[in-house]
């Protein structure tokens, strides 16, 4: 288990900025992440913004949150961190090992081979598990679940730039190819693939 630092609530760069400068970054530098621009990533995802409730940064029907964040971190991807798959847990702010070895180029290529994604350090999957909203909402849930999703997804881009980051956004990808290159949990479904990292050409 890596307990990641605790996020701030300020930042350098203004909620118009962010919004202003956001674009789809698909060059990447081959520099490594810091765990605390990790945490702060997850955090703006998905993470808990009223322990007392366990409510998030992203709304959820129902509150019911059917999303779940992995990260394939490259080999030297983020400082101190091992390469592999790592699975957010959002009420401990920690992250859990569930596969080593760096996925990148397998996650490029079930991608229908879009390889510019394996140059970025990191890599946040979204997954859903659809009957926590499903169980309620029947079939409106898909449709809930999708909505959350891009919630949670622009929450991650603005943070990205603010961060002076830059992300991508992969949906088009083999649904089958990319469960196993991630050797996700069954029941677990990816949705979007967010490559994240210093953009190249593009000096913030
Ligand atoms: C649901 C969704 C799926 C996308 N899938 C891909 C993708 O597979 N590959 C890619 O290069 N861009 C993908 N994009 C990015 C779009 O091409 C991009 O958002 C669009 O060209 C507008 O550019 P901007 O994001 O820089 O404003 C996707 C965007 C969305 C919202």
């Amino acid at each position: 288990m890596i307990n990641l630092p605790k996020p701030a609530f300020k930042g350098r760069m203004s909620l118009e900025e962010a919004l202003h400068c956001r674009r789809t970054v698909r060059t990447f530098a081959p520099i490594p992440l810091r765990v605390d621009q990790l945490s702060q990533l997850l955090w703006a995802t998905y993470g808990v913004t009223d322990p007392q409730w366990g409510v998030k940064t992203a709304p959820s029907a129902g509150a019911l949150y059917p999303l779940d964040c992995y990260l394939a971190i490259g080999e030297g991807g983020v400082e101190g961190l091992a390469a592999g798959v790592y699975h957010y847990l959002p009420l401990l702010h920690t992250l859990e090992t569930t596969t080593s070895g760096d996925r990148r180029r397998e996650v490029a290529r079930a991608s229908l081979s879009q390889m510019w994604m394996a140059e970025a350090p990191i890599m946040a999957i979204i997954t859903s598990e659809y009957k926590r909203t499903t169980g309620k909402y029947r079939e409106r849930g898909i449709r809930y679940v999708h909505m959350e999703v891009g919630h949670a997804v622009e929450n991650l881009f603005l943070q990205s730039v603010a961060l002076g980051l830059g992300a991508g956004i992969v949906g088009a990808f083999d649904d089958k190819a990319m469960a196993e290159a991630l050797a996700l949990p069954s029941g677990h479904e990816p949705l979007l693939i967010v490559p994240i990292g210093h953009p190249l050409g593009h000096p913030r």
